[in-house]
């Protein structure tokens, strides 16, 4: 029988990409499979936690036991995030929320006539650093970072600027990493600043080394 280390833990797990729409028919997407955040949640669940999961876009089921809440925008993300989160005791922010949204938004679908056509950006907010400056005593906050050169230095500045327990970082140059794949290669990076190489694996069973991890520190 499954192990049920997390019993009654409360997680707030985002997972998925945001979409930002352009006008009645666009949008502003990434290549986020919402894997990754999936497994968690399914595996956080299956070892007893009262999970909550804020999903992007995904073309995933929702796992069984879970408490799903779909989300289309970075904007709506941060909403229900931050509704969830003075309860939640373990948070981790799988999410791939847009950088930017569309400024004006059009009310109707853009027409092809002009040559060229310019749409301004405006710098969405970042939910884990505004969860790092809220976070409490008792509040474990785990985010994840995509990098492609630097992976170690980026991931730790990361870590420390946004004010998080524990870091994944994942370089997602590499073959069998990162987005769209079944499986990962990342380093787990914590607060008192130890690393480790977590080698190729499926993300089901990443999942569960990061959920002993976080117990591991939560714990302390
Ligand atoms: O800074 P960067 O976007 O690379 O950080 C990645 C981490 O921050 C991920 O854990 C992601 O879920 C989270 N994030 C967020 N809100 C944003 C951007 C990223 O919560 N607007």
């Amino acid at each position: 029988s499954e192990k049920q280390d997390l019993s009654g833990r409360r997680i707030l797990i985002s997972a998925g990409g945001t979409r930002e729409p352009i006008d009645p028919v666009r949008y502003i997407g990434n290549r986020s499979s919402g894997k990754m955040g999936y497994a968690l949640a399914e595996e956080a669940a299956r070892r007893g936690a009262d999970v909550s999961l804020i999903s992007g876009q995904t073309s995933l089921t929702a796992p069984a036991c879970v408490n799903i809440i779909k989300v289309e925008t970075a904007k709506q993300m941060q909403c229900r995030i931050e509704e969830k989160f003075p309860d939640s005791e373990i948070i981790i922010m799988a999410a791939a929320v847009a950088d930017y949204r569309v400024e004006d938004i059009a009310d109707q679908k853009i027409k092809k006539t002009a040559e060229t056509l310019t749409i301004t950006l405006r710098k969405n907010p970042d939910i884990l650093f505004s969860l790092g400056q809220k976070k409490k005593n008792g509040q474990f906050l785990v985010g994840f970072a995509a990098e492609t050169q630097k992976l170690l230095a980026f991931a730790q500045d990361k870590l420390e600027r946004k004010n998080l327990d524990m870091i994944i970082a994942n370089d997602v140059s590499k073959k069998n990493a990162g987005f769209n794949t079944d499986t990962n290669i990342v380093k787990i990076i914590t607060k008192d600043k130890n690393v480790e190489d977590v080698p190729l694996m499926t993300k089901t069973a990443l999942a569960s080394v990061i959920l002993d991890r976080i117990i591991l520190y939560f714990d302390r």
